[in-house]
């Protein structure tokens, strides 16, 4: 694995934990944090030895609280869009990771920060856990995807309620919007996402991309998503992790799957 100067990194077992450590400004991601966050996933995708991943952010008070604030002031409206489209290319290669990839939420997950964990595939949250998408007070909107995969998680009235009010809400009422998945106790997030990549990654893996793959493209413009699924499923049939699986059940034994 590469050196980060913003992340910390630990493959253990195949799970690839990416920390994100700039704690004392709260894990906010300034354009090294989006720059590593990129490579980092670049090695997701080509290291065979990576099976699923986990990102957090350091400490007890923080996931991420969201892009840098610093970062924004004098910008051009032609660099604002440079900014958002950069996060957005760097989320959207989270979102389309053939490996899962779960988002440990274990504080304030605002604004961008948010946003990151909406990119992951899964999103446990801790019991002291913060959402919300404040940019309107700051005379923004979300634009790292906020706007869309909130509305796309959650429903088009609460998302704007959300983004439109920039209310923080706890992990509780993120869990009954449909925002994360579970909510956990502290001390055992970092276990429990371990023990869910794991399983995940127990099934076999082209199988899971391709379940990524097709759940994606109901967002996709231009996509049918049932289109999609066909070819796919056609596409899994055709593996050798199909004939071991289906196999493996008829023969009343555990699956041995290689991903070909
Ligand atoms: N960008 C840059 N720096 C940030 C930051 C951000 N998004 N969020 C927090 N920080 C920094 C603070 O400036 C502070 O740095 P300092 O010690 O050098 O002054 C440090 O992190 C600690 O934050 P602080 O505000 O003192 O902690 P708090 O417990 O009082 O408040 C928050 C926590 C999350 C409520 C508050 O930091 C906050 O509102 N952050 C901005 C959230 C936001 O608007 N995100 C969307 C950005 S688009």
């Amino acid at each position: 694995m590469k050196e980060y100067a913003t992340l910390l990194t630990e493959l253990s077992e195949g799970i690839l934990l990416i920390t994100i450590n700039r704690e004392d400004k709260l894990n906010a991601l300034n354009k090294t944090v989006i720059g590593e966050l990129d490579d980092v996933i670049d090695e997701v995708y080509n290291n065979p030895e990576i099976k699923g991943v986990i990102i957090t952010g350091k400490g007890a008070k923080s996931f991420v609280a969201g892009a840098d604030i610093t970062e924004f002031s004098g910008m051009s409206e032609e660099q604002g869009k440079a900014l958002a489209r950069r996060g957005h290319d760097v989320f959207d290669k989270i979102e389309m990771s053939p490996k899962p990839i779960i988002a440990a939420v274990n504080g304030f997950a605002l604004g961008g920060g948010c946003e990151l964990a909406m990119a992951c595939h899964l999103r446990i949250a801790s019991e002291n856990a913060k959402f919300g998408q404040p940019e309107v007070k700051l005379g923004i909107i979300p634009g790292y995807g906020g706007t869309q995969r909130l509305t796309q998680l959650i429903g088009k009235g609460k998302a704007l309620e959300l983004l439109m009010t920039a209310d923080t809400i706890d992990a509780t009422c993120a869990e009954k919007l449909g925002l994360v998945n579970d909510v956990v106790q502290t001390v055992e997030l970092l276990e429990i996402c371990r023990a869910l990549v794991a399983k995940i990654t127990s099934m076999a893996p082209y199988a899971v991309a391709q379940v990524i793959q097709s759940v994606y493209a109901h967002f996709k413009s231009g996509i049918d998503g049932f289109d999609t699924e066909i070819d796919l499923f056609g596409k899994c049939v055709a593996t050798n992790d199909f004939t071991e699986g289906t196999a493996a059940f008829l023969q009343k034994r555990k699956a041995k799957f290689s991903g070909e």
